[in-house]
């Protein structure tokens, strides 16, 4: 099953409980973006930086490259945790901006599309209905208003410890949304057969009730 969406519109949370509802495998797609961005600001790479031909091929290579592990709530980058690191928003930011590369989204293809083995999978992103995933049986683009988004970022980020200002966040997300939506390469757009699910009034475990009941409807089995 694909959940793709704008950033902050809940598919990360959403795809994760749904996911552990049916037995299924989980990808969060936006992580592989966010550790190569980490890898990218390691490297001193400015956020205003145009990228080259040779940054392309050297962010391909960094994803090819990529040594990851999942252990429960860790994300081990070459054995080291950083799991808080990639939630910071610079480095989302950085994971909007590289993400435009087609070099790179196709380096990062074949180890999104390899978690698709085994009972099931929920993949959450931007283009797991449109491009990674073109057959799965449910497809649904969760929405909710820039508002509603940029207000739950907001909380995310302060329970993490981390500092948030709402003025700076609603720009950010805006700039993010178009950035994704106005790239030519695999640009943030609901699949053709996905369903549109806007979750600005409704809680998470509301949405995953009605994500698990169109699962239930469309593919049966639960
Ligand atoms: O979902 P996220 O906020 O963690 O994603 C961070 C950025 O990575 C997002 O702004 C665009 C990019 N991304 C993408 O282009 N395609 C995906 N499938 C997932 C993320």
């Amino acid at each position: 099953m694909c959940i793709d969406g704008p950033t902050a519109s809940g598919k990360g949370a959403v795809a994760k409980l749904v996911s552990e509802a049916l037995g299924f495998a989980y990808l969060d797609s936006g992580v592989l973006y966010r550790l190569v961005a980490l890898q990218a600001l390691r490297a001193g790479w400015a956020d205003d930086r145009l990228l080259s031909e040779n940054d392309e091929l050297q962010l391909a290579q960094w994803a090819a490259e990529l040594d990851v592990r999942f252990d429960g709530e860790q994300v081990l980058l070459n054995s080291e945790n950083v799991a808080l690191d990639i939630r910071e928003e610079r480095v989302g930011n950085m994971a909007s901006k590289i993400a435009v590369s087609a070099t790179l989204r196709s380096a990062l293809l074949e180890r999104q599309r390899a978690f698709a083995q085994g009972a099931g999978l929920v993949a959450d992103g931007r283009d797991m209905g449109s491009v990674v995933f073109p057959d799965a049986p449910l497809k649904i683009f969760l929405q909710a208003s820039a508002e509603v988004r940029a207000e739950r970022r907001y909380k995310q980020l302060i329970a993490k410890g981390f500092s948030a200002n709402m003025v700076d966040l609603l720009q950010d997300l805006n700039e993010r949304d178009a950035r994704d939506a106005n790239r030519t390469q695999a640009p943030l757009k609901p699949a053709q057969d996905a369903y549109i699910l806007d979750s600005s009034d409704l809680t998470l475990l509301e949405t995953v009730d009605v994500v698990l009941k169109m699962y239930a409807q469309q593919v049966g089995n639960i």
